[in-house]
């Protein structure tokens, strides 16, 4: 380790984004995320970091994986833990979601996991509550656990453990537009070195992404020959609001990551998707269930991700201005 690296410190309360990181944090979370991998393998897995804190998943819209990924590990960092689905549209204002959020806090709450339709309620829970609060995805801005658990699974898997991805091509294919997992993984993989190329039809991606530093291309098999990652994200059906292309089959043959269009690729391009997958529309069955695929290692490195993401802000809260612990 250089002594820059060991005068560092994390300093922060929440994770609402990763476009207010810096690399160096980043790479720190991951870190942090290699120590807890183990947790999941032992036959008690839990560890004592949070032991007697609480954690509240407040979710306003539908999750299965992102939501049990922060139950189990908060579970597993010993937390008491605390569903709290508030589907439905009487609680989407944003007057009311601090209510509601000052309410849970006022039980003795230690860290909230928010996730909700709109862009920016995490940020307006941050300036609202005193306890730490992480961005389980809003709206169309930031999703940063997933991309984080992607930018591991891609550390593990290209077998780059300082997550220095430096002279990679990262795709992300699809509807970028409507992704928080697509700008949450510009500015991780951005600040990590890679270079990122956005793929996908000009109603999904517009050439405005090429001013955050990306290439925009609109057709897949032109670069398929220089993509290493190929991330594959749904067709947010639920957040298009026009015809953004003309049919679900026309999108498959033109985007859809298809076995013949895999054999075309690097030998070793590493396939993922942040799921719930389209099974046929933005990849086929044969590739997401195939040896390139990192699909269930995303999911599995998830957990760990989100025990270093939980464990680091609520160890912030209590840091005093030298970054030692208070507690
Ligand atoms: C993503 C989300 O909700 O933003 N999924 C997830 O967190 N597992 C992506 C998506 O819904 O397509």
């Amino acid at each position: 380790m250089t002594a820059a690296a060991s005068k560092y410190v994390w300093s922060h309360k929440h994770l609402l984004g990763l476009e207010h990181l810096t690399a160096e944090d980043i790479r720190f979370i991951l870190q942090t995320a290699r120590g807890f991998e183990g947790v999941s393998t032992r036959s008690v897995k839990k560890v004592p970091a949070l032991r007697g804190k609480v954690v509240v998943n407040l979710f306003f819209e539908p999750s299965t994986r992102t939501k049990s990924s922060f139950y189990l590990a908060a579970s597993r960092l010993s937390a008491d833990t605390l569903d709290f689905s508030a589907s439905g549209s009487s609680l989407s204002k944003g007057e009311t979601v601090v209510d509601t959020a000052r309410n849970i806090e006022a039980m003795g709450v230690d860290v909230i996991v928010v996730r909700h339709k709109q862009s920016g309620v995490p940020q307006l829970l941050a300036e609202s509550v005193a306890c730490s609060v992480v961005n389980a995805g809003d709206g169309a801005h930031e999703h940063p656990t997933q991309a984080l658990l992607d930018m591991y699974t891609m550390g593990q898997r290209l077998n780059r453990p300082d997550f220095d991805f430096s002279g990679l091509n990262v795709a992300i294919v699809g509807d970028i537009a409507h992704s928080r997992v697509a700008r949450s993984n510009i500015h991780g993989l951005q600040k990590l070195g890679a270079n990122v190329l956005l793929v996908g039809p000009p109603t999904l991606v517009p050439r405005t992404f090429e001013a955050l530093g990306c290439e925009v291309h609109h057709d897949l098999d032109a670069v398929l020959s220089r993509i290493d990652v190929a991330n594959m994200l749904r067709v947010q059906f639920e957040r298009i609001t026009s015809q953004a292309f003309p049919s679900v089959r026309e999108y498959a043959t033109v985007f859809g990551l298809s076995a013949p269009r895999l054999a075309k690729m690097k030998k070793d391009v590493l396939v993922m998707h942040p799921g719930p997958i389209n099974r046929g529309l933005e990849i086929e069955s044969a590739v997401a269930d195939g040896p390139n695929s990192a699909i269930l290692q995303q999911v599995a490195n998830g957990l760990a991700v989100r025990m270093a993401v939980l464990f680091l802000v609520h160890g912030a809260q209590y840091m005093n201005a030298e970054g030692e612990n208070d507690e």
